[in-house]
């Protein structure tokens, strides 16, 4: 069937198929992306007026857990440190967090809120830090100081960074209880695995957190693949490739054919950190056909919210998981549990499978029946619309030019019952009947 052949570590990951990433952090406050530091060169003291007026009042873990859980999500991965190094965490080894700044430890409240509504959790932790002061400035190829001459001498001492990022990432696989995910992102140049002790991390993380999923981004970014794709991966390869902004066209394999675990992460609108005057959207319906292209090619959705500063979710946002939710609710047993079929993509739309069930994804009406192809007819034990009820197979003379192909009848009405994606379930008799 083409599925990936994991063991029970990896098991969850892969029936849960759709996920929330919240990049949360103070470059809310500027409102130009998380990236608004390094875009616009901006100094750590330039910086230092967003981060004192980052005092978010209406931040509710319990109701973003609770939208994600409508939404069909079944886990999060949140931003407890990004590039900028404000930590969303409580750190002992910093004053550069959210609970000195603002009295909270936002980390703290989504991993209790996502528990406590049946969500897996993940962290996010960026390994690039524009405030630490060991992190290298001039030269780098995305640090905000990166042109500016009066770092070019700079004496600083990369150890003592590397020791501060493992240690950090050890507080947050110590204090925060079971993490499902760490989301550590990302390589570049020759900032990867090496550089950053890779090794050496991955065993510490999974000996504090024994059943952890990582990405792959101790050695690559959303741009390249990693050792996961050679027979034999290294250390630091992690458990899944994190295609970014795109879902990839055949989905991965490695060396040997094996399909491999992957994740795509998508925005909703253009940035991942929350950005005002972006309301280019992605509209639910394209969403919820790429959640299911991923789920067809054995892959999962990880899809973004950006709150603003005062960590409410721009309404768009808010409205397009609500529509996902409520298509979720009718046809989630098409995408939780479910992969790649085996049988090729029709033109109408896509197949996900889940052992002897089959659904099939309608995007586009058909005149005289929706061609169902990939089985026999005496192989079907019930073909019904997830939703509505059993439908019948077309008997008609309109299809009987092509007797190896079964064909439901949806009736008279010839729109679709649901205009985004009709699924069609076929349940196959056993074999052992
Ligand atoms: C990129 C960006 C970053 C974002 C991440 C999500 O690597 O640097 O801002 O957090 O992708 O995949």
């Amino acid at each position: 069937m083409g599925e990936v052949m994991e063991n029970n570590r990896m098991q969850w990951y892969q029936d849960a198929r759709f996920g929330m990433f919240i990049h949360w952090g103070v470059y809310a406050v500027p409102a130009r992306g998380e990236w608004v530091m390094s875009d616009e060169q901006i100094s750590v003291s330039g910086y230092q007026k967003y981060v004192r007026s980052f005092h978010p009042e209406k931040f509710d873990a319990d109701a973003l857990a609770q939208l994600a859980k409508e939404a069909g999500m079944k886990y999060g991965v949140m931003t407890a440190k990004h590039h900028d190094g404000y930590c969303m965490f409580d750190s002992q080894l910093t004053d550069y967090t959210s609970v000195k700044y603002t009295g909270h430890d936002f980390i703290r409240e989504y991993t209790d809120a996502f528990r406590k509504a049946g969500l897996k959790t993940g962290l996010y932790y960026s390994l690039l830090d524009w405030h630490h002061p060991d992190y290298p400035h001039y030269g780098d190829r995305h640090h905000p100081m990166r042109d500016h001459e009066e770092y070019k001498n700079r004496p600083y001492d990369f150890e003592r960074y590397l020791e501060y990022m493992h240690r950090q990432i050890r507080e947050l696989c110590t204090n925060y209880g079971k993490i499902d995910i760490l989301w550590t992102d990302f390589s570049y140049d020759d900032m990867r695995s090496d550089t950053w002790h890779g090794e050496e991390l991955v065993r510490m993380i999974r000996s504090l957190q024994p059943d952890i999923i990582l990405n792959n981004r101790l050695e690559v970014s959303g741009e390249g693949f990693g050792s996961l794709l050679s027979v034999h991966p290294n250390i630091t390869s992690g458990d899944f490739v994190s295609p970014e902004q795109i879902v990839p066209p055949e989905g991965i394999r490695n060396e040997a054919g094996e399909p491999v675990m992957w994740e795509s992460c998508v925005t909703m609108n253009n940035h991942w950190g929350y950005c005002k005057d972006d309301h280019y959207f992605k509209p639910a319906d394209m969403i919820i056909h790429k959640l299911t292209e991923c789920v067809s090619k054995g892959g999962n959705l990880l899809l973004n919210v950006g709150p603003d500063e005062q960590g409410l979710l721009p309404d768009e946002e808010t409205e397009i998981l609500k529509q996902i939710g409520r298509w979720m609710k009718v046809n989630h047993e098409s995408i939780h549990g479910c992969g790649p079929s085996g049988i090729g993509k029709p033109e109408y739309g896509r197949i996900t499978r889940k052992g002897d069930h089959i659904y099939y994804h309608v995007y586009e009406g058909q005149f005289g029946g929706i061609p169902l192809p990939g089985i026999r007819r005496d192989d079907i034990a019930s073909v019904r619309l997830l939703g509505k009820g059993n439908v019948r197979i077309s008997d008609s003379w309109i299809t009987s030019n092509y007797p190896e192909l079964v064909f439901a009848d949806l009736g008279d009405d010839p729109v679709l019952p649901d205009q985004t994606d009709t699924v069609i379930e076929v349940i196959l008799k056993t074999c052992d009947h």
